[in-house]
């Protein structure tokens, strides 16, 4: 029998909210890797972080991704990849996928080594610097370049311009979950702010379509103009309104996401002077790492992002929904009921990892592989298609700035995990300081 989450529905669904891993902590101690909740935000869901569930789940054709990601839809629209179901997942996906393989993204590793060496050389000497804020100014110039291609650099300073706008009105995490703050009135309101800043963004998007509609040879050498020659041939269901969409997905998902990880990544890294010692001996050319550490590489470098990911995923769940009654080691899920392979739980698993809380690299050095008990970048046909991407991002960038300069933790920086929308980070993205 799989023990069921008790409690008042409400305080429960704050709880999970507001402080989702220590929900978790306490319902691993509690109840183990599997449980069952129902909370007026998700409904009735099964949460499991046991392999041999996570085993089942991927192998089901029953369970839906993409109907979990609904909650952003006032944000990104209801047709790019990460909502997609079906037949037009499938086909998007083979549209883009190709502009994330090691091949075409290793052109864009000299952009994030330069725009990480002129970060640093912004950051005043002993002032407080929070690492999110840092690092996001750096993977948005490359996803915007990998998106869009060369653009002139007056335009490609509007465009960062825009996003930053954009991902400021959305910075209060519950108001996306709470529909009564979704209330229009012009500049004054929260809801209103979002829906001009989205529209001035749309309106930047939507001349660059029409401005490359126009060019006769125009060629697929980016990815807006591949999703462009696509709505052409009439392949994915795109039109102009969905290549806004998938564009707009891809510029967040393609920045915020990796900048968080690595808010957690340097707060793990500066806390152990050893580790870090250890990092600071080791680190070569950092336009040469990524390359180094290839996908099926492993060394001190990779296991130390690898291990953050493990401790502190920022996807604290994926989102599966069960379109028709489905068995699940004999347990029957019901139609419309979701199912969450929970990150957290499967990363703290005593039976897999050995003193879970303790944060040690060590453990991805070896051969050992971690089927079904580790999977920051979820998995199946729906995995994260910029996992490539944040890797190589992650090395570049964490290796020049332990090379190029001397950092340390805020001595004020208390961390405690903080909901971002449907991201965890820490604390104001972790605090630190040129010494
Ligand atoms: C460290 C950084 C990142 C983390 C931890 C991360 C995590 C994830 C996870 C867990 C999923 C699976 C969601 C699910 O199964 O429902 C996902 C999907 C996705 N990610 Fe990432 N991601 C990261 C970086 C990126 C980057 C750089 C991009 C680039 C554009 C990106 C784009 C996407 C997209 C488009 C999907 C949807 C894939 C699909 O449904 O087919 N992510 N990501």
């Amino acid at each position: 029998m799989i023990p069921r989450i008790s409690g008042n529905k409400l305080l429960n669904s704050i709880s999970w909210l507001n402080h989702p891993y220590e929900f978790l902590d306490r319902a691993l101690e509690q109840y183990g890797l599997t449980f069952t909740l129902n909370m007026p935000t998700l409904g009735n869901a099964l949460v499991t972080g046991d392999p041999a569930y996570i085993s089942e789940i991927i192998k089901n054709k029953h369970l839906i991704g993409g109907r979990g990601t609904r909650v952003l839809r006032p944000l990104l629209g209801d047709d790019s990849l990460i909502i997609l179901e079906g037949h037009t997942h499938f086909s998007r996906r083979q549209i883009l996928t190709p502009f994330f393989k090691t091949s075409y993204i290793r052109q864009f590793d000299s952009l994030t080594f330069t725009a990480t060496l002129d970060a640093i050389e912004k950051l005043d000497k002993n002032a407080c610097f929070s690492v999110f804020h840092t690092v996001r100014q750096i993977t948005l110039k490359t996803i915007i370049r990998l998106i869009f291609g060369t653009m002139a650099q007056e335009k490609e300073k509007t465009l960062t311009q825009l996003v930053d706008a954009y991902c400021a009105s959305f910075q209060n995490p519950l108001f996306l979950f709470l529909k009564i703050l979704h209330f229009n009135l012009g500049k004054f309101s929260p809801w209103g702010r979002l829906q001009q800043n989205k529209k001035a963004l749309y309106k930047f998007i939507m001349d660059e379509i029409e401005q490359r509609n126009a060019v006769p040879d125009l060629k697929p050498s980016n990815l807006l103009n591949e999703l462009i020659f696509a709505a052409h041939q009439q392949k994915a269901n795109l039109d102009n309104d969905s290549i806004f969409n998938e564009v707009l997905s891809l510029l967040l998902f393609g920045h915020d996401t990796n900048a968080v990880t690595m808010s957690w990544l340097f707060y793990h890294v500066y806390q152990n002077s050893d580790i870090h010692t250890k990092l600071k001996a080791n680190t070569g050319n950092p336009q040469q790492v990524a390359e180094d550490l290839g996908p099926d590489n492993r060394n001190f470098l990779k296991a130390c992002i690898l291990e953050s990911m493990r401790l502190c995923p920022v996807v604290v769940h994926l989102t599966r929904v069960a379109e028709q009654d489905t068995l699940l080691l004999e347990r029957t899920v019901k139609s419309g009921d979701k199912i969450l392979p929970c990150t957290y739980l499967a990363h703290h698993n005593p039976d897999i990892f050995n003193t879970p809380y303790a944060y040690k690299p060590q453990r991805f050095m070896s051969d050992k592989e971690y089927y079904h008990s580790f999977f920051p970048f979820g998995f199946g046909a729906r995995k994260c298609i910029g996992e490539q991407l944040a890797l190589r991002q992650m090395q570049i960038i964490l290796s020049t700035f332990i090379r190029e300069t001397h950092l340390e933790l805020d001595a004020n920086f208390k961390c405690n995990p903080e909901r971002q929308l449907l991201l965890i980070g820490p604390t104001h993205g972790t605090m630190m300081r040129v010494v």
